[in-house]
């Protein structure tokens, strides 16, 4: 009797869904789908912690300057797989052109969310490396693009938290360990762990940087001019 992939081995344990999840990559639409949005879930903390840290930036600013980078990692990758979405949809992949774009009122703002998070991370950045004697060039649009990312990716967030529990039980729901299609799970995994691990590193190797901000966080008090 031949044996092919389909055909378990005489006593072989028939393990369909657990071999799909051993390959790294696959997953088509849903597999893409997945990760941008168990990725988008995995940015509500550290936005929250970012969020939290507005409140009392003088005392915060260290976890601020610290979460700030650490966010680098998860939204490359948010970005890499919306964008790889965006592509294979633009360049007629037929199944991503079946799946279609997203609605369009979030298709309408999405260019804005981007381009807003891009303008308050690298401005971030540019700050945290040109110390405070950049406060009165590169804060301000930091604080006025933070403003606009807020409104538009408020939206964004709003729009998709209802989908996030289907996405988070189609790769790990008790339905997709017994008979779901958990193809490229692994994958997945590793993408997001990665990332979170790369924004760790990312901030742990810039915190000599913080010194100048947190010995000046009394730039941050509005009587300062
Ligand atoms: C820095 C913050 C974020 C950026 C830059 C970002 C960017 C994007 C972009 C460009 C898309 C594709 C366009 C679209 O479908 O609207 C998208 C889709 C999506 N985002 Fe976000 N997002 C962010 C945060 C979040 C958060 C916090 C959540 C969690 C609720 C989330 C959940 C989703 C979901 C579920 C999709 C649709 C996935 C699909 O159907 O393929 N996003 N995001």
């Amino acid at each position: 009797m031949a044996v092919n992939q389909r055909t378990p081995a005489p006593g072989a344990v028939s393990l369909p869904a657990r071999t799909h999840a051993g390959r790294i990559t696959g997953g088509g639409t849903s597999g893409n789908e997945r990760l941008t949005a168990v990725t988008g879930g995995a940015l509500l903390l550290p936005l929250a912690v970012i969020g939290v840290t507005l409140l009392q930036l003088r005392q915060l600013l260290s976890v601020h300057l610290f979460v700030g980078m650490l966010l680098i990692g998860p939204v490359a990758l948010k970005l890499g797989s919306t964008g790889y979405r965006f592509v294979r949809y633009y360049s007629g992949n037929p199944a991503y052109r079946r799946e279609g774009p997203p609605a369009t009122p979030l298709r309408l703002i999405a260019p804005i969310v981007v381009l807003s998070t891009v303008v308050v991370l690298v401005t971030g950045v540019a700050l945290l490396f040109a110390g405070p004697s950049s406060k009165n060039t590169l804060l301000p649009i930091h604080k006025v693009s933070f403003i606009v990312w807020a409104a538009f990716t408020g939206l964004h967030v709003l729009a998709y938290l209802p989908r996030l529990p289907r996405a988070f039980r189609a790769d790990y729901g008790r339905a997709a360990q017994l008979s779901g299609d958990i193809t490229g799970r692994t994958g997945r995994i590793l993408s997001l762990a990665g990332a979170i691990a790369a924004g760790v590193v990312l901030a742990v190797l810039v915190i000599p940087e913080f010194g100048p901000w947190i010995h000046n966080s009394g730039v941050f008090d509005h009587h300062h001019g």
